[in-house]
């Protein structure tokens, strides 16, 4: 279980300090897949970055706890334990992570060994083998030899996947790493983190600002807006439309419905009127969602809503909980 405690990582821009993360507690618990959703600037990347040590240094972490597996991680030595062994991570640019310089045998080789200094070069190509047909790219040891501009953007991601698990993780973060594909592969490459995660029990971070793909795919969402965490949705709840958090209910009504009718021209997509919040000192003492909100009244101004274990909010929706 990775547990993140009360994290805080602020910025400083003209002497003016701005929450990255604010105050965000989240668990993520072993076998599950869990979504992190939001709009762009809300810090599911900083998050994920956090996770593996990985942020910029003007970056600064201010405070909270994070634990792998009940061990604190928090010094440079505990992210290097840590990175790549323990959690793995894989990119929306599949074909720019990946060395175009080398072929695909080559850097897998190099990870497998890297991380298993004792093994053989010859049972690290027969497990380079196996990384690549777990990912289901055809005729694996031929692919060996290719090159990463020989190869489609969607075996890329597979091969990208491949290299992530080379080293046996228990816990994967995918950051919008199905967002450059094509609607057919993308479902593919879901199909296979899905695999991953019920036969290797592969614990996975899936990041999207897709909340359609999210409902396919996790078993329960955390909803970032301006670095704070607004609401942990479980699957059947997704589905069924129970949702508290305002500004949950305005992403979900952003999400396209899909219709094989002609739309008329009158026909617009829903938007969330606005734009994200900066997180400064200002929104410490109130909610930092309010001036976009629907719902928002006097009390949400009075005082930093508390996160009730589900979500943040003063005057969340009125949800039938017997559906
Ligand atoms: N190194 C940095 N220095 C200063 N600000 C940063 C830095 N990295 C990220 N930020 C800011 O932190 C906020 C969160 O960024 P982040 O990249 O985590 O957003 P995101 O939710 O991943 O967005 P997207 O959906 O576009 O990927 C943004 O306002 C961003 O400008
Ligand atoms: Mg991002």
């Amino acid at each position: 279980m990775i547990e993140v405690k009360s994290v805080n990582i602020n910025t400083f821009r003209d002497d003016i300090k701005y929450n990255i993360l604010y105050d965000l507690s989240l668990d993520i618990i072993e076998g599950e897949i869990l979504g992190i959703a939001g709009e762009s600037g809300s810090g599911k990347s900083v998050f994920a970055r956090y996770l593996l040590g990985l942020n910029d240094s003007n970056l600064i972490l201010n405070g909270g706890e994070l634990t792998v597996d009940k061990n604190i991680i928090g010094s440079v030595d505990d992210y290097k334990r840590i990175r790549g062994n323990t959690i793995s991570m894989i990119f929306q640019d599949a074909a720019s992570a990946l060395n175009p310089t080398f072929t695909i045998g080559s850097q897998l080789i190099d990870t497998i060994m890297l991380h298993n200094p004792l093994m053989s070069k010859k049972d690290a190509r027969i497990k380079a083998i196996s990384c690549l047909r777990e990912v289901e790219i055809d005729y694996p040891e031929d692919r060996l030899d290719s090159c990463p501009h020989q190869l489609s953007g969607g075996m890329s991601q597979r091969v990208m996947i491949a290299l992530a698990l080379a080293t046996e993780p228990k816990y994967l973060i995918a950051d919008e790493s199905t967002t450059a594909l094509d609607k057919l592969i993308e479902r593919q490459i879901l199909d296979l983190l899905l695999k991953l995660n019920k036969d290797r029990k592969l614990t996975i971070i899936f990041i999207s600002h897709d909340l359609s793909i999210l409902e396919s795919i996790c078993d329960r969402v955390a909803i970032l807006y301006a670095g704070e965490l607004m609401e942990i949705v479980e699957k059947k709840d997704m589905a069924s439309n129970q949702l508290y958090h305002p500004y949950t209910r305005a992403l979900r009504d952003c999400v396209p419905k899909i219709t094989r009718e002609i739309l008329p021209s009158t026909f617009r997509l829903k938007t969330i009127k606005g734009q994200i919040q900066q997180n400064d000192s200002a929104m410490e003492g109130r909610c930092v969602f309010t001036d976009r909100c629907v719902s928002s009244i006097d009390k949400c101004v009075n005082g930093k809503p508390k996160f009730n274990g589900k979500f943040k909010c003063v005057n969340p929706i009125e949800v039938d909980e017997k559906i």
